[in-house]
Protein backbone atom coordinates (compact mmCIF):
# COMPACT_ATOMS: atom_id res chain seq x y z
CA UNK A 1 0.00 0.00 0.00
CA UNK A 2 1.26 3.37 -0.84
CA UNK A 3 1.04 4.84 2.43
CA UNK A 4 1.66 2.14 3.99
CA UNK A 5 4.19 3.27 7.75
CA UNK A 6 5.46 1.25 10.08
CA UNK A 7 4.70 1.40 14.07
CA UNK A 8 7.78 0.42 16.20
CA UNK A 9 7.82 0.79 20.00
CA UNK A 10 11.20 0.13 21.86
CA UNK A 11 12.79 -1.89 24.79
CA UNK A 12 12.10 -5.52 24.00
CA UNK A 13 15.11 -8.11 23.19
CA UNK A 14 15.55 -9.60 19.70
CA UNK A 15 15.61 -13.96 20.22
CA UNK A 16 15.44 -16.26 18.25
CA UNK A 17 16.12 -17.53 14.57
CA UNK A 18 16.02 -15.98 11.05
CA UNK A 19 16.85 -17.21 7.78
CA UNK A 20 17.96 -14.15 5.56
CA UNK A 21 15.93 -13.93 2.28
CA UNK A 22 18.35 -14.15 -1.12
CA UNK A 23 20.20 -10.84 -1.92
CA UNK A 24 18.16 -8.28 -3.73
CA UNK A 25 22.19 -7.25 -5.33
CA UNK A 26 22.91 -10.57 -6.68
CA UNK A 27 19.19 -11.60 -8.12
CA UNK A 28 18.63 -8.22 -9.79
CA UNK A 29 21.41 -9.05 -12.47
CA UNK A 30 21.17 -12.61 -12.31
CA UNK A 31 17.57 -11.94 -13.84
CA UNK A 32 19.30 -9.96 -16.19
CA UNK A 33 21.84 -12.55 -17.18
CA UNK A 34 18.96 -14.91 -17.46
CA UNK A 35 18.26 -12.98 -21.08
CA UNK A 36 21.25 -14.53 -22.60
CA UNK A 37 20.35 -17.90 -21.75
CA UNK A 38 19.68 -20.36 -24.86
CA UNK A 39 17.23 -22.24 -23.22
CA UNK A 40 15.21 -22.30 -19.96
CA UNK A 41 16.14 -20.20 -16.10
CA UNK A 42 14.71 -21.40 -13.13
CA UNK A 43 15.74 -19.10 -9.74
CA UNK A 44 14.94 -19.80 -6.45
CA UNK A 45 14.43 -19.14 -3.14
CA UNK A 46 14.04 -15.05 -4.79
CA UNK A 47 13.61 -12.22 -2.41
CA UNK A 48 9.44 -11.21 -2.82
CA UNK A 49 10.88 -7.51 -2.73
CA UNK A 50 9.35 -4.48 -5.03
CA UNK A 51 12.85 -4.36 -7.50
CA UNK A 52 12.10 -7.89 -8.38
CA UNK A 53 8.73 -7.28 -9.31
CA UNK A 54 10.06 -4.38 -11.17
CA UNK A 55 12.83 -6.46 -13.30
CA UNK A 56 10.09 -8.95 -13.83
CA UNK A 57 8.22 -6.45 -15.51
CA UNK A 58 11.14 -4.94 -17.46
CA UNK A 59 12.07 -8.55 -18.86
CA UNK A 60 8.27 -9.12 -19.50
CA UNK A 61 7.90 -5.63 -21.68
CA UNK A 62 10.98 -7.09 -23.47
CA UNK A 63 8.98 -10.34 -23.74
CA UNK A 64 10.78 -12.69 -22.08
CA UNK A 65 8.38 -15.34 -20.90
CA UNK A 66 8.26 -14.89 -17.04
CA UNK A 67 6.44 -17.11 -14.34
CA UNK A 68 6.52 -16.89 -10.51
CA UNK A 69 5.48 -20.00 -8.57
CA UNK A 70 5.96 -19.08 -5.05
CA UNK A 71 9.10 -17.45 -4.66
CA UNK A 72 10.80 -19.33 -7.71
CA UNK A 73 11.22 -17.39 -11.31
CA UNK A 74 11.10 -19.84 -14.40
CA UNK A 75 12.37 -17.23 -17.00
CA UNK A 76 12.58 -18.40 -20.88
CA UNK A 77 14.52 -15.59 -23.06
CA UNK A 78 13.96 -17.39 -26.07
CA UNK A 79 10.96 -15.42 -27.66
CA UNK A 80 12.78 -12.24 -26.43
CA UNK A 81 12.26 -9.28 -28.48
CA UNK A 82 14.53 -6.37 -29.04
CA UNK A 83 12.65 -3.36 -27.85
CA UNK A 84 13.70 -0.40 -26.02
CA UNK A 85 13.50 -1.21 -22.15
CA UNK A 86 10.02 0.70 -21.22
CA UNK A 87 11.46 4.25 -19.82
CA UNK A 88 8.75 4.74 -17.36
CA UNK A 89 9.63 1.31 -15.49
CA UNK A 90 13.40 1.85 -16.42
CA UNK A 91 13.56 5.34 -14.54
CA UNK A 92 11.58 3.99 -11.84
CA UNK A 93 14.28 1.33 -10.68
CA UNK A 94 17.57 2.11 -11.18
CA UNK A 95 19.00 -1.62 -11.39
CA UNK A 96 17.31 -1.40 -14.81
CA UNK A 97 20.65 -0.19 -15.91
CA UNK A 98 22.23 -3.53 -15.48
CA UNK A 99 19.67 -4.89 -18.41
CA UNK A 100 22.36 -3.10 -20.65
CA UNK A 101 25.17 -5.35 -20.83
CA UNK A 102 22.81 -8.12 -21.40
CA UNK A 103 20.18 -6.60 -23.56
CA UNK A 104 23.05 -5.20 -25.42
CA UNK A 105 24.67 -8.96 -25.75
CA UNK A 106 21.79 -10.72 -26.90
CA UNK A 107 20.50 -7.83 -29.45
CA UNK A 108 22.97 -6.01 -30.71
CA UNK A 109 21.61 -2.75 -30.47
CA UNK A 110 19.44 -1.84 -27.34
CA UNK A 111 18.27 1.94 -26.64
CA UNK A 112 18.02 2.68 -22.65
CA UNK A 113 16.65 5.54 -20.69
CA UNK A 114 19.41 7.62 -18.58
CA UNK A 115 18.07 5.70 -15.32
CA UNK A 116 18.92 9.07 -13.05
CA UNK A 117 19.71 9.35 -9.99
CA UNK A 118 18.29 9.09 -6.91
CA UNK A 119 18.19 10.49 -3.10
CA UNK A 120 21.81 9.10 -2.08
CA UNK A 121 23.29 10.49 -5.22
CA UNK A 122 23.70 11.00 -8.85
CA UNK A 123 23.48 7.49 -9.90
CA UNK A 124 26.12 8.80 -13.37
CA UNK A 125 26.42 5.41 -15.58
CA UNK A 126 29.66 6.52 -17.62
CA UNK A 127 31.49 4.24 -16.69
CA UNK A 128 29.60 1.54 -18.43
CA UNK A 129 28.88 3.44 -21.04
CA UNK A 130 32.95 4.51 -21.62
CA UNK A 131 33.85 0.78 -21.42
CA UNK A 132 31.48 -0.10 -24.09
CA UNK A 133 32.48 2.40 -26.42
CA UNK A 134 35.96 1.46 -25.71
CA UNK A 135 34.75 -2.39 -26.90
CA UNK A 136 33.93 -0.84 -30.12
CA UNK A 137 29.84 -0.31 -29.41
CA UNK A 138 28.55 2.67 -30.68
CA UNK A 139 26.76 5.03 -28.35
CA UNK A 140 23.88 8.02 -29.87
CA UNK A 141 22.42 9.92 -27.60
CA UNK A 142 18.78 10.63 -28.10
CA UNK A 143 16.24 12.25 -26.25
CA UNK A 144 16.88 11.38 -22.27
CA UNK A 145 17.45 7.91 -24.29
CA UNK A 146 20.82 6.42 -25.54
CA UNK A 147 21.27 4.50 -28.48
CA UNK A 148 23.69 1.58 -28.10
CA UNK A 149 24.92 -0.20 -31.74
CA UNK A 150 27.51 -3.62 -30.74
CA UNK A 151 27.38 -4.68 -34.41
CA UNK A 152 31.31 -3.78 -34.47
CA UNK A 153 32.13 -4.80 -31.11
CA UNK A 154 35.81 -6.33 -30.50
CA UNK A 155 37.11 -7.84 -27.16
CA UNK A 156 40.00 -6.07 -25.54
CA UNK A 157 41.35 -4.91 -22.41
CA UNK A 158 39.94 -2.19 -20.37
CA UNK A 159 39.99 -0.93 -17.31
CA UNK A 160 37.38 0.66 -15.14
CA UNK A 161 38.21 4.23 -13.86
CA UNK A 162 36.41 2.93 -10.50
CA UNK A 163 35.31 -0.54 -9.45
CA UNK A 164 31.71 0.33 -10.44
CA UNK A 165 29.21 -2.88 -9.63
CA UNK A 166 26.65 -1.60 -12.27
CA UNK A 167 29.99 -1.20 -15.13
CA UNK A 168 31.41 -4.61 -14.11
CA UNK A 169 28.11 -6.64 -14.15
CA UNK A 170 26.93 -5.08 -17.56
CA UNK A 171 30.26 -5.74 -19.17
CA UNK A 172 30.54 -8.97 -18.03
CA UNK A 173 27.07 -9.65 -19.28
CA UNK A 174 28.17 -8.02 -22.66
CA UNK A 175 31.24 -9.70 -23.04
CA UNK A 176 30.16 -13.56 -22.34
CA UNK A 177 29.32 -14.07 -26.02
CA UNK A 178 31.60 -11.89 -27.67
CA UNK A 179 34.29 -13.84 -29.82
CA UNK A 180 37.93 -13.37 -27.92
CA UNK A 181 38.94 -12.88 -24.62
CA UNK A 182 37.98 -9.32 -23.15
CA UNK A 183 39.76 -8.12 -19.65
CA UNK A 184 38.12 -5.92 -16.95
CA UNK A 185 40.89 -4.20 -14.87
CA UNK A 186 40.07 -2.35 -11.42
CA UNK A 187 36.32 -3.79 -11.83
CA UNK A 188 33.95 -4.37 -8.75
CA UNK A 189 35.18 -7.50 -6.21
CA UNK A 190 31.50 -7.22 -4.39
CA UNK A 191 29.95 -10.71 -3.27
CA UNK A 192 26.99 -10.27 -6.01
CA UNK A 193 29.60 -9.57 -9.05
CA UNK A 194 31.35 -13.07 -8.10
CA UNK A 195 27.65 -14.64 -7.64
CA UNK A 196 26.67 -13.34 -11.42
CA UNK A 197 29.76 -14.81 -12.56
CA UNK A 198 28.94 -17.92 -10.84
CA UNK A 199 25.36 -18.17 -12.40
CA UNK A 200 26.58 -17.47 -15.87
CA UNK A 201 29.64 -20.32 -15.32
CA UNK A 202 27.22 -22.58 -15.09
CA UNK A 203 25.37 -21.41 -17.68
CA UNK A 204 28.34 -22.33 -19.71
CA UNK A 205 30.65 -19.09 -19.78
CA UNK A 206 34.47 -18.76 -19.48
CA UNK A 207 34.58 -16.50 -16.63
CA UNK A 208 38.02 -16.18 -14.64
CA UNK A 209 38.82 -14.26 -11.65
CA UNK A 210 35.82 -13.58 -9.87
CA UNK A 211 36.36 -11.27 -7.00
CA UNK A 212 39.34 -10.07 -7.63
CA UNK A 213 39.97 -6.35 -9.47
CA UNK A 214 41.17 -8.50 -12.91
CA UNK A 215 38.36 -10.22 -14.85
CA UNK A 216 38.99 -12.34 -17.81
CA UNK A 217 35.68 -13.52 -20.30
CA UNK A 218 36.36 -15.53 -22.91
CA UNK A 219 33.72 -15.43 -25.31
CA UNK A 220 31.61 -18.52 -26.09
CA UNK A 221 28.44 -19.31 -28.65
CA UNK A 222 25.93 -21.25 -26.02
CA UNK A 223 25.10 -20.23 -22.64
CA UNK A 224 22.28 -23.46 -21.06
CA UNK A 225 19.65 -22.75 -19.01
CA UNK A 226 20.18 -23.92 -15.43
CA UNK A 227 18.22 -23.83 -11.97
CA UNK A 228 20.02 -21.47 -9.65
CA UNK A 229 19.49 -20.20 -5.71
CA UNK A 230 21.50 -16.80 -5.53
CA UNK A 231 23.30 -15.90 -2.76
CA UNK A 232 22.16 -14.74 0.91
CA UNK A 233 21.94 -11.00 1.25
CA UNK A 234 24.67 -9.37 3.72
CA UNK A 235 23.32 -6.18 3.93
CA UNK A 236 19.72 -7.73 5.12
CA UNK A 237 21.96 -10.25 7.15
CA UNK A 238 23.89 -7.14 8.86
CA UNK A 239 21.19 -4.84 9.46
CA UNK A 240 19.46 -7.55 11.39
CA UNK A 241 22.75 -7.91 13.04
CA UNK A 242 22.60 -4.58 14.10
CA UNK A 243 19.41 -4.85 15.40
CA UNK A 244 20.34 -7.29 17.54
CA UNK A 245 23.64 -4.92 19.06
CA UNK A 246 20.71 -2.41 19.41
CA UNK A 247 17.97 -4.53 21.05
CA UNK A 248 20.28 -6.52 22.92
CA UNK A 249 19.53 -10.58 23.19
CA UNK A 250 20.53 -13.81 21.15
CA UNK A 251 19.58 -14.40 17.76
CA UNK A 252 21.05 -17.47 14.80
CA UNK A 253 21.22 -16.19 11.24
CA UNK A 254 20.65 -18.79 8.10
CA UNK A 255 21.94 -17.79 4.97
CA UNK A 256 23.53 -14.65 6.32
CA UNK A 257 27.03 -15.05 4.42
CA UNK A 258 29.37 -14.59 7.47
CA UNK A 259 32.45 -14.30 4.88
CA UNK A 260 30.81 -11.90 2.79
CA UNK A 261 30.43 -9.79 6.06
CA UNK A 262 33.50 -9.77 7.76
CA UNK A 263 34.08 -5.88 7.98
CA UNK A 264 30.82 -5.48 9.90
CA UNK A 265 31.48 -8.83 12.19
CA UNK A 266 35.23 -7.26 13.11
CA UNK A 267 33.80 -4.12 14.03
CA UNK A 268 30.51 -5.46 15.94
CA UNK A 269 32.80 -7.77 17.79
CA UNK A 270 35.49 -5.41 18.45
CA UNK A 271 32.26 -2.45 19.84
CA UNK A 272 31.62 -6.07 22.17
CA UNK A 273 28.68 -7.90 20.54
CA UNK A 274 29.11 -11.65 21.24
CA UNK A 275 29.29 -13.12 17.29
CA UNK A 276 29.75 -17.14 16.57
CA UNK A 277 30.03 -18.46 13.20
CA UNK A 278 30.00 -22.30 12.43
CA UNK A 279 29.33 -23.91 8.98
CA UNK A 280 28.32 -20.56 8.06
CA UNK A 281 25.56 -19.90 10.53
CA UNK A 282 25.95 -16.41 12.79
CA UNK A 283 25.08 -16.93 15.98
CA UNK A 284 25.06 -13.24 17.53
CA UNK A 285 24.65 -12.05 21.30
CA UNK A 286 24.80 -8.40 23.13
CA UNK A 287 24.56 -8.76 27.10
CA UNK A 288 26.30 -5.51 28.29
CA UNK A 289 26.52 -2.06 26.70
CA UNK A 290 28.76 -1.51 23.69
CA UNK A 291 31.43 1.07 22.83
CA UNK A 292 31.93 2.75 20.44
CA UNK A 293 33.39 1.82 16.86
CA UNK A 294 35.16 5.18 17.05
CA UNK A 295 35.62 5.06 12.83
CA UNK A 296 33.91 4.22 10.26
CA UNK A 297 34.66 4.43 6.79
CA UNK A 298 32.61 2.98 3.47
CA UNK A 299 34.47 1.80 0.03
CA UNK A 300 34.00 -0.42 -2.39
CA UNK A 301 34.46 -4.11 -1.53
CA UNK A 302 35.70 -5.86 0.88
CA UNK A 303 35.77 -1.90 2.73
CA UNK A 304 33.08 -1.37 5.04
CA UNK A 305 29.78 -1.98 2.55
CA UNK A 306 28.08 1.79 1.90
CA UNK A 307 24.55 0.09 2.89
CA UNK A 308 25.38 -0.68 6.12
CA UNK A 309 26.64 2.74 6.86
CA UNK A 310 22.92 4.20 8.22
CA UNK A 311 22.62 1.42 10.16
CA UNK A 312 26.04 1.63 11.98
CA UNK A 313 25.37 4.94 11.94
CA UNK A 314 21.71 4.77 14.78
CA UNK A 315 24.34 2.35 16.53
CA UNK A 316 26.38 4.79 17.04
CA UNK A 317 24.15 7.00 19.18
CA UNK A 318 23.41 4.63 21.65
CA UNK A 319 26.90 2.87 22.09
CA UNK A 320 29.86 4.40 25.15
CA UNK A 321 32.08 7.23 23.20
CA UNK A 322 31.96 9.11 20.12
CA UNK A 323 32.12 7.45 16.76
CA UNK A 324 33.08 9.51 13.24
CA UNK A 325 31.47 8.53 9.71
CA UNK A 326 33.16 8.93 6.82
CA UNK A 327 30.81 8.05 3.36
CA UNK A 328 32.85 7.95 0.61
CA UNK A 329 30.94 5.81 -2.07
CA UNK A 330 28.15 8.08 -2.38
CA UNK A 331 27.53 11.96 -2.43
CA UNK A 332 24.22 12.36 -0.39
CA UNK A 333 24.00 9.16 1.99
CA UNK A 334 23.14 10.91 5.59
CA UNK A 335 19.40 11.55 4.22
CA UNK A 336 18.61 9.73 7.80
CA UNK A 337 20.32 12.38 9.88
CA UNK A 338 17.43 14.83 9.62
CA UNK A 339 15.38 12.37 10.33
CA UNK A 340 17.06 11.30 13.31
CA UNK A 341 16.95 14.95 14.61
CA UNK A 342 13.21 14.89 14.28
CA UNK A 343 13.32 11.75 17.13
CA UNK A 344 15.71 13.96 19.35
CA UNK A 345 19.23 12.60 18.26
CA UNK A 346 22.50 15.06 18.49
CA UNK A 347 24.68 14.14 15.01
CA UNK A 348 27.52 16.58 13.91
CA UNK A 349 27.61 16.92 10.34
CA UNK A 350 31.13 17.58 9.26
CA UNK A 351 30.86 17.66 5.58
CA UNK A 352 28.74 15.83 3.10
CA UNK A 353 30.69 13.02 3.25
CA UNK A 354 31.38 12.71 7.53
CA UNK A 355 29.32 13.56 10.28
CA UNK A 356 30.39 12.99 14.22
CA UNK A 357 28.32 10.77 17.10
CA UNK A 358 28.03 11.30 20.57
CA UNK A 359 27.02 7.85 22.23
CA UNK A 360 24.75 7.35 24.96
CA UNK A 361 21.86 8.76 23.57
CA UNK A 362 17.95 7.91 24.15
CA UNK A 363 15.20 8.84 20.86
CA UNK A 364 12.66 10.45 22.08
CA UNK A 365 10.21 8.80 19.57
CA UNK A 366 7.83 10.50 16.84
CA UNK A 367 7.20 10.99 13.33
CA UNK A 368 9.84 10.24 10.53
CA UNK A 369 10.05 9.64 6.38
CA UNK A 370 11.81 6.83 4.95
CA UNK A 371 13.85 8.49 2.23
CA UNK A 372 16.18 5.37 0.88
CA UNK A 373 15.71 1.85 1.41
CA UNK A 374 18.84 1.29 3.45
CA UNK A 375 18.20 4.77 5.69
CA UNK A 376 14.38 3.82 5.59
CA UNK A 377 15.43 0.43 7.32
CA UNK A 378 17.92 1.98 10.10
CA UNK A 379 14.84 4.33 11.00
CA UNK A 380 13.29 1.42 12.28
CA UNK A 381 16.15 0.04 13.97
CA UNK A 382 15.94 3.83 15.58
CA UNK A 383 12.75 3.15 16.61
CA UNK A 384 13.78 -0.29 18.19
CA UNK A 385 15.67 2.07 20.55
CA UNK A 386 13.31 4.78 21.09
CA UNK A 387 10.75 4.50 24.34
CA UNK A 388 7.93 5.74 22.51
CA UNK A 389 6.26 4.93 19.53
CA UNK A 390 8.19 5.87 15.99
CA UNK A 391 5.99 5.89 13.16
CA UNK A 392 8.37 5.67 10.03
CA UNK A 393 6.30 6.33 6.47
CA UNK A 394 6.74 5.91 3.25
CA UNK A 395 8.09 2.52 3.85
CA UNK A 396 7.50 1.54 -0.08
CA UNK A 397 10.79 2.57 -0.57
CA UNK A 398 12.00 -0.15 2.51
CA UNK A 399 9.66 -3.30 0.48
CA UNK A 400 12.46 -2.20 -2.24
CA UNK A 401 15.10 -4.73 -0.62
CA UNK A 402 13.57 -6.31 2.41
CA UNK A 403 11.13 -9.07 2.44
CA UNK A 404 8.40 -8.10 4.60
CA UNK A 405 11.15 -6.59 7.21
CA UNK A 406 8.63 -6.10 10.02
CA UNK A 407 7.51 -10.06 9.64
CA UNK A 408 11.68 -10.12 10.20
CA UNK A 409 11.69 -8.28 13.33
CA UNK A 410 8.39 -8.84 15.18
CA UNK A 411 9.30 -12.87 14.88
CA UNK A 412 12.25 -12.10 16.64
CA UNK A 413 10.46 -10.16 19.35
CA UNK A 414 10.25 -6.47 18.30
CA UNK A 415 7.03 -5.01 18.54
CA UNK A 416 6.45 -3.22 15.02
CA UNK A 417 3.37 -3.31 12.93
CA UNK A 418 2.67 -2.57 9.81
CA UNK A 419 -0.54 -0.27 9.32
C1 LIG B 1 25.36 -1.18 -6.47
O1 LIG B 1 24.96 0.06 -7.01
C2 LIG B 1 24.29 -1.58 -5.48
N1 LIG B 1 23.01 -1.73 -6.17
C3 LIG B 1 24.17 -0.50 -4.40
O2 LIG B 1 23.21 -0.94 -3.45
C4 LIG B 1 25.54 -0.39 -3.70
O3 LIG B 1 25.46 0.64 -2.73
C5 LIG B 1 26.62 -0.05 -4.74
O4 LIG B 1 26.62 -1.07 -5.77
C6 LIG B 1 28.00 0.00 -4.13
O5 LIG B 1 28.29 -1.21 -3.53
C7 LIG B 1 22.77 -2.88 -6.85
O6 LIG B 1 23.61 -3.77 -6.94
C8 LIG B 1 21.42 -3.02 -7.46
P1 LIG B 1 28.42 1.57 -8.32
P2 LIG B 1 25.73 0.66 -8.30
O7 LIG B 1 28.25 1.61 -9.78
O8 LIG B 1 26.10 -0.42 -9.20
C9 LIG B 1 29.94 6.03 -9.04
C10 LIG B 1 21.27 -0.81 -2.14
O9 LIG B 1 20.93 -0.13 -1.16
N2 LIG B 1 29.75 5.68 -10.46
O10 LIG B 1 29.45 0.68 -7.72
O11 LIG B 1 24.93 1.80 -8.83
C11 LIG B 1 28.60 6.17 -8.32
O12 LIG B 1 28.11 7.48 -8.44
C12 LIG B 1 22.01 -0.16 -3.29
O13 LIG B 1 21.02 -2.04 -2.27
C13 LIG B 1 30.15 6.58 -11.45
O14 LIG B 1 30.67 7.65 -11.16
O15 LIG B 1 27.04 1.26 -7.60
C14 LIG B 1 28.94 5.83 -6.91
O16 LIG B 1 29.45 7.00 -6.30
C15 LIG B 1 22.31 1.33 -3.05
N3 LIG B 1 29.95 6.24 -12.74
C16 LIG B 1 30.06 4.80 -7.02
O17 LIG B 1 30.59 4.94 -8.35
C17 LIG B 1 29.37 5.05 -13.10
O18 LIG B 1 29.24 4.78 -14.32
C18 LIG B 1 29.61 3.36 -6.82
O19 LIG B 1 28.67 3.08 -7.83
C19 LIG B 1 28.97 4.15 -12.09
C20 LIG B 1 29.17 4.49 -10.77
Amino acid sequence: MKNSKFVVRGGNELNGEITIQASKNATLPIMSAALLADGSIKLKNCPNISDVANMVKILKSLNVKVKKIKNNYIINPQNASNSQIDCELAKSMRSSIFLLGSTLSKFKTTTISMPGGCKIGARPIDISVNSLKKLGVKVVPQGDCLFFDATKAKAKKIKLRLPSVSATENLIQFACKLKGKTVIKNCAREPEVVDLCNFLNLMGAKIFGAGTSKITIIGVDKLVGVEYQPIGDRIVAGTIMIAVAICGGEVVLKNGVPYQNKKLIKILSSMGCKINIKNDIITISRQNKLSSAKLISTGCYPSFPTDLQSQMLVLSLFVEGKTRIVETVFENRFLIVGELKKLGARIKTLNNREVEIEGMQFLKGGEVLAQDLRGGASLVLAGLMGKAATIVSNIACIDRGYDSLEKMLSRLGADIKRQ
